[in-house]
């Protein structure tokens, strides 16, 4: 095992002190990136564990860090997690997804909310009139739809930081969902993600990523 500097390993841990987490990005091992990245699956089966409140609070209190364009936040969650929550969502979603969601132990409905921008001079004070930006509503609804978008992607990676397995759906009624369980709200569904323990069956092999070679421009 080889240091940066040719230090020896003392050196390099006074160094470091006791950050355990640095000395194993110097070794070439990213516990983060492997764990949202690299060996992270989309999950289609769950061992049926509980996850608890707690837990599935604690995935939004970490996806509410990753930026969003004038910090406007757009997402909202909406857990589904009793039995009779989910005799109310299955029969919303597409045939093949029903059993993913019902050996799920919550289901998250992601959602944007159209009325986002009431909450802009709270949480952008230092663009007093930010809320004006916002005044068409197809035009609001369709930033709301992005920003969601957006923090869509950090919910998922959040599942897998909080230790969890995701599975996220977009083969699902949207209206129905509205219909069913935001009523009356400012609440629009976007996707679907299952939450759970992953079963060891219950992951697909990974197809092939498109290369940086073909993905990645330069100038
Ligand atoms: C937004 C979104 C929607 C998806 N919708 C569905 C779906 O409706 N049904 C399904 O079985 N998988 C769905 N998937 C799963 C993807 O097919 C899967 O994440 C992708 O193939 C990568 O798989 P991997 O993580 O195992 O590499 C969806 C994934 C995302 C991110």
């Amino acid at each position: 095992m080889s240091f940066p500097h040719g230090k020896t390993f003392s050196d390099h841990f006074l160094t470091r002190g006791s950050n355990i987490l640095g000395l194993l990005f110097d070794w070439g091992m990213n516990p983060a990136s492997n764990e949202l990245f690299t060996d992270a699956h989309t999950t289609y089966s769950f061992t049926g564990e509980t996850v608890t409140d707690a837990e599935l609070t604690a995935i939004y209190d970490l996806a509410k860090f990753a930026p969003t364009p004038m910090n406007s936040q757009a997402l909202r969650v909406h857990f589904v997690r009793t039995l009779e929550g989910k005799e109310r969502l299955l029969p919303l979603l597409d045939e093949g997804n029903r059993v993913k969601s019902a050996n799920a132990s919550a289901v998250a409905i992601l959602a944007f909310d159209t009325d986002f921008h009431e909450l802009l001079p709270e949480h952008f004070p230092q663009v007093p009139n930010a809320r004006d930006i916002h005044q068409d509503p197809d035009k609001r609804f369709s930033s709301a739809r992005d920003i969601a978008i957006l923090q869509a992607g950090y919910f998922i990676l959040a599942v897998r930081a909080a230790g969890l397995d995701a599975g996220p759906m977009a083969g699902f009624d949207r209206a129905g969902v509205d219909a069913e369980f935001f009523s009356g709200s400012s609440w629009r569904s976007l996707y679907l993600v299952n939450i759970g323990h992953s079963d060891p069956q219950g992951q697909r092999p990974r197809n092939p990523r498109l290369s940086a070679e073909r993905a990645i421009g330069w100038s």
